[in-house]
């Protein structure tokens, strides 16, 4: 935006004082060149509410994502752990995707929430990770100690979530050190808190209903799911992220109704529909999946549209901003009809996670290339192309080119919902109100910035990483009650390694191949032999033939130290996945899941590297 047109904003703010400062709704203009505007304003927005140097954090130390400057009416100048890690994670994603100068802000939150971690509070301490579900802190780092409604358990997986995505982009980038030792002891933490509580109920995102949340699971589920597969990478190991994530894809299935996404089990005498359910749905977004996955309850999937469907339904009667809308079109999205705080409205984020999803999905369907039309998804089609029919409809077929291009301008219609009710100066609120649209409640919200940033980026086709679903899909065939008891020390590693400036910094040559030793600890019978097999053709291709696994040798196996081992030069940087197996005579006996993950060093200096893993 113009420096004008932000001087013309601040005096329209200021002549009106007082005053309603929107109280028609705005002329809508292109949704591109709204959003062209928008997306700087959320990002400044969002750094604006960032300690210490965001303008609207007085008193907040470093690091700190205050929820919205707002101290009165309501009083949101605290710091929550949820809407803080959403916030990070939205802006690692956008750090990866080339914003070089959010990582000093992205290391400044990592430095407090190990601090935070160990804080004491009321929901308890870090020395059994109880305190870890505690949900919001005084803005200078000290425990909220008024009555809150506490725990809330999916703090510590979306801050996991957003740390591991940092983590990942360091091992891309030759420093996996940095990641091991400063961000894995917290990130251990939070994993740690998950496995152990997850099976014991929580408030939920709204604060509000005590029992399980479906948002608060899939984010538990991503979780422990990536976070194996980051300890892997760094030579670590999380033995509970295994034993209990399929547990909670377990328990993730008993949301489903049948027709919609339940958002809680919970005795609150409600529906049930709630924007909880599409903002799990975006939480497990992957877009790596190899399906329109019902289990992981993929954007694209029939699960999740139908639940789309009627969530945002549910807002079409109830709000006088929505009359007159016709169906299929896009409304405005409450977090769930029987909403009274405030009395009751649209809010910013549950309207743009209502455009985000279908933003998610069509880049799922390109991806896939096929959509798959069911009699659980027919009526969110049918809504907005009356003449779909259930079946399969091939990328590059007319029908698909048509439903893609109807799925998109509904969710081009939730933004323009958005941009219809923000005001000039582009300040997102938490709500607008439910009849006349004029926003309200705490002002420039922190989450609200965000999802518009994350919504328009899926819209641009930009996503982030993937977090592994198509490999933790698996449903046990029983589901059972569960917990695994962690062990949590205070995370106090906060010394990032400095870059030397240019004029000191040593010249470096990255290596091409390094020799990489497999060490596995495995006992063996005579007659049995290890092998190791994996994704790329140095490791076999998966084979499991002679002369394509690689041998192990026992030459310094011991009763007392059972090792099998092997040195492979492979070239740096090389990312893959392997796993043992033992051929006895001929019968091949496999590890248990998941694959291993590795990626071959390429920091500077570094030319041989040992992995130590033992038979699992
Ligand atoms: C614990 O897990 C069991 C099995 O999935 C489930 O029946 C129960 O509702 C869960 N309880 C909570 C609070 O998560
Ligand atoms: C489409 O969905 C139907 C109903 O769930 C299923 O039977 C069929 O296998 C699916 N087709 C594809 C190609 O996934
Ligand atoms: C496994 O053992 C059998 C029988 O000893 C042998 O024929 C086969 O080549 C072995 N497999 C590998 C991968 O060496
Ligand atoms: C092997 O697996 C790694 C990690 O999942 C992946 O990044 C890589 O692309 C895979 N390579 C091949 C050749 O499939
Ligand atoms: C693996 O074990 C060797 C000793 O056998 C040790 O020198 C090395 O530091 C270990 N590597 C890791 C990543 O723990």
């Amino acid at each position: 935006m113009a420096v004008t047109a932000v001087l013309a904003a601040l005096n329209l703010l200021i002549s009106v004082q007082g005053a309603v400062v929107e109280s028609v709704p705005r002329a809508s203009g292109s949704l591109d060149s709204w959003l062209a505007a928008e997306t700087p304003i959320a990002l400044q927005g969002v750094l604006n509410n960032i300690g210490s140097g965001g303008v609207f954090t007085e008193g907040a130390v470093e690091g700190i994502v205050i929820a919205s400057p707002s101290k009165a009416d309501p009083n949101y100048y605290y710091t929550w752990t949820r809407d803080s890690a959403l916030t990070l994670k939205t802006l690692v994603d956008n750090f990866i995707a080339g914003a070089s100068d959010l990582e000093s802000t992205i290391k400044d939150y990592i430095n407090i929430e190990s601090v935070l971690q160990g804080v004491s509070n009321p929901s308890g301490s870090i020395t059994d990770g109880s305190g870890l579900g505690e949900p919001k802190f005084n803005v200078d780092g000290t425990a909220f100690t008024g009555a809150w409604g506490r725990p809330q358990r999916d703090g510590p997986a979306l801050r996991a979530t957003a740390m591991i995505a940092y983590a990942n982009y360091l091992i891309d980038n030759g420093q996996t050190s940095t990641a091991k030792e400063i961000i894995w002891p917290i990130v251990q933490n939070d994993l740690a808190y998950v496995a152990q509580y997850w099976n014991q109920t929580t408030f939920d995102l709204w604060e509000e209903t005590q029992g399980s949340s479906f948002f608060t699971t899939t984010a538990q589920h991503r979780a422990l799911v990536e976070g194996n597969t980051l300890a892997t990478a760094l030579g670590e190991s999380c033995a509970n992220c295994v034993s209990q994530a399929p547990q909670i894809l377990c328990f993730l299935q008993s949301y489903w109704t049948g027709s919609y996404i339940l958002a809680n089990f919970a005795n609150n005498g409600r529906t049930g529909l709630d924007a909880n359910s599409i903002l799990g749905v975006i939480e497990t977004f992957d877009p790596e999946a190899s399906s329109c996955d019902d289990v992981t309850f993929q954007p694209c999937s029939e699960r999740a549209l139908a639940s789309h469907k009627a969530v945002t339904d549910s807002f079409r009667s109830i709000y006088s901003l929505n009359s007159g809308i016709a169906a299929g079109s896009a409304v405005a999205v409450g977090r769930y009809p029987e909403d009274v705080y405030q009395a009751g409205n649209p809010w910013y984020l549950a309207t743009t996670a209502a455009a985000e999803q279908l933003y998610d999905a069509i880049y799922q369907w390109n991806k896939i290339g096929f959509i798959n039309i069911t009699s659980i998804s027919l009526s969110f089609f049918q809504a907005i192309y009356p003449s779909a029919a259930t079946g399969t409809y091939a990328a590059g077929s007319s029908t698909f080119n048509a439903l893609i291009s109807a799925v998109k301008t509904y969710a081009d219609g939730y933004m323009s919902v958005v941009e219809r009710y923000t005001p000039a100066d582009g300040t997102l609120s938490e709500q607008f109100q439910r009849d006349n649209g004029v926003p309200l409640s705490a002002s420039a919200l922190t989450w609200s910035y965000a999802a518009l940033l994350t919504a328009a980026a899926r819209r641009a086709g930009t996503v982030p990483a993937s977090w592994g679903s198509s490999k933790a899909n698996t449903v046990p065939t029983t589901c059972s009650a569960s917990s695994a008891k962690g062990s949590y020390t205070s995370a106090t590693n906060t010394a990032w390694p400095t870059a030397p400036t240019s004029s000191t910094r040593p010249s470096c040559t990255p290596p091409s191949d390094v020799s990489v030793t497999f060490q596995e600890i495995v006992t063996t019978s005579p007659g049995q032999d290890i092998y190791l097999t994996g994704n790329i053709s140095a490791l076999g291709s998966w084979s499991t033939t002679a002369g394509k696994a690689i041998a192990l040798s026992a030459q310094d196996y011991r009763s007392a130290d059972n090792l099998w081992y092997v040195a492979l030069t492979l070239p740096s940087d090389t990312a893959f996945e392997y796993k043992f197996f033992k051929n006895e005579s001929g019968m091949i006996i496999w590890e248990d899941d998941p694959n291993r993950v590795y990626v071959v060093p390429s920091d500077c200096g570094v030319s041989t590297a040992c992995i130590n893993d033992s038979w699992q």
